[in-house]
């Protein structure tokens, strides 16, 4: 099949593409680079022994997105483009709900009028809310604590009233959980600008001294040791997900929501532990307050991927943190 992938230079959007390549696909990128560069597209290229096609731009930009559809006969989206943090979310609401929504309308819109009607979108386990109750099922109450969030909710939303208008479609909602680690490789993996806001990435730097301490967001919640239990998803089994959703859309119309995690929780302390196995360091850390807007437990039940995708991740957390300490070795190495 000919895929669009929007966002694909991302963190996410480029371990999907050297599947899709690895799987036989014809890609195509769109991403206005915001969060990403140019040159992750050759060693997407590398990895997927493969060429493709790159087109810089913005998903809200129709005249692009036309150009696209116009030059190629894409048979499906994969829908990665966004903005994803979510205390920026909560200072440029805006900006947020335009690059998200409205470059969702745009993109949903220009895929009706070229009758490409089958789309896997990157949702998030954020859309569960302050709701505690794990592990989290699919039709579980959804809710929202900021604009990220809430752009994700809404997104969901405005393709389920899509579908009612035209049950043509064929649309995936992938929530995932927390995806972390890195392809093997050591090639692409995960850079965030700045001071990290996620636990691995600010782990890896902490280990490789670019940063002096982590901060654990409290020890008082009622888990295993009282900080934070989370779902972690290596970036390899998230990516062979976007696979599975693809064969589902590809075979039926409808729209279904599916969790994208193990199943399987880990808290802070663990992670760390863990992390200074793989990397041999010793990762210092104290202990703060809470972080506002935090829940003590989030997983997810894998159950319905299971069973109706057929998909199930299989690495663990000794396979991520390995990964996630490789890509940072990699990158030293690369830029020495
Ligand atoms: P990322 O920032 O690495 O990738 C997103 C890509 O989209 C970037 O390359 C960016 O340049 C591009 N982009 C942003 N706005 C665009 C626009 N208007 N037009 C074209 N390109 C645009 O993020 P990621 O971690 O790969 O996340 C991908 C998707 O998955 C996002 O929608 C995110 O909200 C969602 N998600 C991510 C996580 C996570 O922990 N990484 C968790 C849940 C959901
Ligand atoms: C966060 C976002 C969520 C988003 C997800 C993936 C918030 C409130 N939630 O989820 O919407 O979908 O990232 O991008 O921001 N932790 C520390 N110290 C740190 C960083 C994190 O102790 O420096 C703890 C957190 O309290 C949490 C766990 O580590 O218990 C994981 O945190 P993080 O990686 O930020 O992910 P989430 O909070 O699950």
């Amino acid at each position: 099949m000919k895929i669009l992938v929007t966002g694909g230079t991302g963190f996410i959007g480029s371990h999907t593409c050297v599947k899709l390549l690895e799987a036989g696909h014809q890609v195509v990128i769109i991403d206005n680079l915001i969060n990403s560069k140019k040159e992750i597209v050759a060693k997407i290229e590398i990895l997927g022994k493969k060429s493709m096609e790159f087109y810089e731009g913005d998903i809200r930009d129709v005249n692009r997105l036309e150009e696209i559809f116009t030059h190629h006969n894409i048979d499906a989206v994969i829908h990665f483009a966004g903005l994803k943090s979510v205390g920026e979310s909560v200072s440029m609401p805006l900006e947020y709900y335009d690059n998200n929504v409205n470059g969702t309308i745009q993109l949903l819109k220009v895929m009706k009028k070229f009758k490409c009607k089958k789309i896997v979108f990157s949702s998030s386990a954020t859309v569960y809310g302050m709701n505690d109750n794990v592990p989290f099922e699919e039709d579980d109450p959804l809710s929202t604590t900021n604009p990220y969030g809430a752009t994700k909710k809404m997104i969901e939303e405005i393709m389920q009233d899509l579908y009612v208008g035209d049950q043509d479609f064929a649309i995936a909602l992938l929530r995932y959980f927390n995806p972390i680690g890195a392809h093997p490789s050591g090639l692409i993996g995960e850079s965030p600008n700045g001071i990290p806001n996620n636990l691995l990435p600010y782990i890896a730097k902490v280990a490789s001294g670019e940063l002096e301490e982590l901060s654990v967001f409290g020890d008082d919640y009622d888990t295993i040791d009282g900080t934070g239990v989370r779902d972690y998803i290596h970036i390899q089994d998230l990516a062979e997900g976007h696979i599975a959703a693809l064969n589902y859309v590809q075979a039926q119309s409808g729209i279904e929501a599916f969790n994208l995690g193990t199943g399987e929780g880990y808290s802070v302390l663990q992670v760390i532990h863990a992390f200074e196995k793989a990397s041999d360091q010793i990762v210092k850390y104290k202990v703060v307050p809470r972080r506002s807007g935090d829940i003590g437990s989030c997983y997810a039940s894998t159950q319905k991927s299971k069973n109706i995708l057929h998909w199930e991740a299989k690495l663990d957390l000794p396979t991520m943190c390995l990964d996630a300490w490789n890509y940072v070795q990699n990158g030293k190495k690369v830029n020495k």
